[in-house]
């Protein structure tokens, strides 16, 4: 019996190796798929709590060390990211924000309450100029949300011409006046936000025809005009993209937003912190919703825009949680774990397997709001786990997809939750590198993998792991940081290569050889 059960073991434990050893991921370099646009990795900063006025707006009078008020180490802590487009000034903020009320000396600008965020006083300290000048500083393209809300097609022309015309017309010489010769760069303007909710509560047909009518007069010079943006819908909603994909002229993208709350419920979302498997698993298991709303959105477009004219964005995804215990509940103030870098790491991976619409996306937001990349404190910043999973992945950032197929992926399953165990992505950088980043979500099991490039094994992989040994393992203020990215490397011994994922990973790996 005891020799039996011994021999059961040893068949399980074969078993088992035989199973794990069997994952594979195949990379097929030689069959390029669209560019991986890098504006897939643009941020969205809102005025909506620390995230704009003392997380990175400090004033020219600051003792924080800064750049005419732009804080010098945030945004030396972004270009390292390099944010290649920043979202601007909201959200539901941008359906009340008025331009005007923003130029011109900074002492005579109204004060107002910002309605939406805290009911707290927005001054105006940071406007047209102000939003311009960190993009310029970050070396970012500029995405200017208008106001459809409170706002009006002659409110969002007139901001157009001021911010793009090259002429004598008196709204370009006012900005001559405040300080800007040349134009600025407009590089995205949407007409509102979220016009189904806190931009207007409107139905997408009505939509459609407001977009319509403030599309005929949004005009700018030839060499300066926008990708114009309709917002879109929300979770699996497609009939915004129905609406706004048939017929609707200058829709050049329909924007989506997709946030991630772990209980899915928006009176409990779930702590950011000290949660169980079961919420790690279904804040990392969204990542399939966000990408069957692609597939269901993908579908209509295909079907009224076959030329693939309309892009489809995400200008606000990420996850959601529960206000930090003792935060204004009206400013978004979340912590940031490891579980959020695994989140964006998925996310990325299915943007980039449907690169051929999704050419943009914001992550919400990019200092002290939600996901954000940076916690500020008074003088101090802390990097989040967020932030690492970007910098880790600015190789794919406009490389080359290529397809990328794990075979045997398990399951990783907790009470209802399940999603696959393993994700990839694959991608030919701009210097010629293969780039290939994967996330293993299994809370507690690590995996092995082999990797193979066409139906070879590359001699070698280098890179950089991010783990932690605790699921909500964090980087706090004052204290070592828990998750920071180390050095990865794997060589291939007897013509294999196998990859080894700690448990809760990910990795960023260029091929050599
Ligand atoms: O990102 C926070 C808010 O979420 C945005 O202002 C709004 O568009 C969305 O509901």
């Amino acid at each position: 019996m005891k020799k039996q059960l011994l021999a059961l073991v040893a068949t399980l434990a074969v078993g088992a190796s035989a199973l794990a050893a069997d994952i594979k991921l195949v990379v097929n370099a030689d069959q390029p798929g669209p560019v991986i646009h890098r504006n897939i990795y643009g941020q969205f900063a809102e005025h909506l709590g620390t995230g704009i006025y003392e997380g990175m707006w400090v004033g020219p009078e600051s003792k924080i060390p800064n750049v005419r008020g732009w804080r010098k180490d945030v945004v030396a802590a972004l270009k390292e990211l390099k944010v290649p487009l920043v979202r601007w000034p909201g959200g539901c903020f941008a359906d009340e924000y008025h331009w005007r009320e923003g130029i011109g000396p900074r002492n005579k600008r109204p004060v107002k309450v910002n309605s939406n965020w805290g009911g707290v006083p927005e001054n105006n300290a940071v406007g047209t100029h102000e939003f311009f000048d960190l993009v310029e500083q970050l070396g970012a393209e500029a995405y200017v949300n208008g106001n459809l809300g409170t706002g009006s097609s002659q409110e969002m022309a007139e901001w157009l011409e001021y911010m793009t015309s090259t002429g004598k017309s008196t709204l370009a010489e006012l900005r001559r006046k405040n300080g800007r010769d040349k134009p600025f760069r407009v590089h995205y303007f949407a007409v509102g936000n979220e016009a189904w909710g806190c931009g207007g509560n409107m139905r997408p047909e009505y939509y459609a025809d407001q977009y319509r009518q403030v599309a005929t007069f949004l005009r700018t010079p030839e060499d300066n005009r926008p990708i114009f943006i309709a917002s879109g819908g929300n979770g699996m909603q497609t009939e915004w993209t129905e609406a706004l994909s048939k017929g609707v002229h200058s829709v050049n993208a329909i924007s989506h937003h997709a946030y991630t709350l772990p209980t899915g419920q928006w009176e409990k979302k779930g702590s950011a912190v000290g949660f169980p498997e079961s919420e790690w698993v279904s804040t990392l298991g969204n990542v399939q919703q966000i990408e069957e709303m692609i597939k269901v959105n993908k579908a209509v477009l295909d079907k009224n825009d076959p030329s693939k004219k309309i892009g489809f964005y995400f200008d606000e995804w990420g996850s959601w949680y529960d206000p930090d215990p003792g935060s204004n509940p009206g400013f978004l103030v979340q912590r940031n774990t490891l579980r959020d870098a695994l989140l964006a790491a998925l996310h990325f991976n299915v943007f980039h397997a449907h690169a051929d619409r999704v050419h943009m996306t914001n992550v919400a937001q990019m200092v002290n709001v939600l996901q954000a990349m940076i916690l500020t404190s008074k003088d101090k910043l802390v990097l989040t786990p967020t932030y690492h999973a970007f910098a880790m992945y600015t190789p794919f950032q406009d490389a080359t997809s290529v397809p990328a197929k794990i075979e045997n992926n398990p399951v990783y399953k907790v009470d209802k939750f399940a999603m696959p165990t393993l994700s990839a992505t694959a991608a030919r950088g701009k210097d010629g590198k293969l780039y290939i980043g994967l996330v293993n979500s299994n809370a507690n099991q690590p995996a092995e993998l082999t990797l193979q490039v066409g139906a070879n094994a590359p001699k070698s992989v280098k890179g950089k792991l991010l783990t932690a040994g605790a699921m909500d393992a964090q980087n706090e203020l004052g204290k070592p940081a828990q998750v920071v990215p180390v050095a990865y490397e794997a060589q291939a011994a007897d013509g294999k290569l196998t990859l080894k994922l700690p448990a809760k990973s990910v990795v960023v790996v260029a091929v050599e050889g």
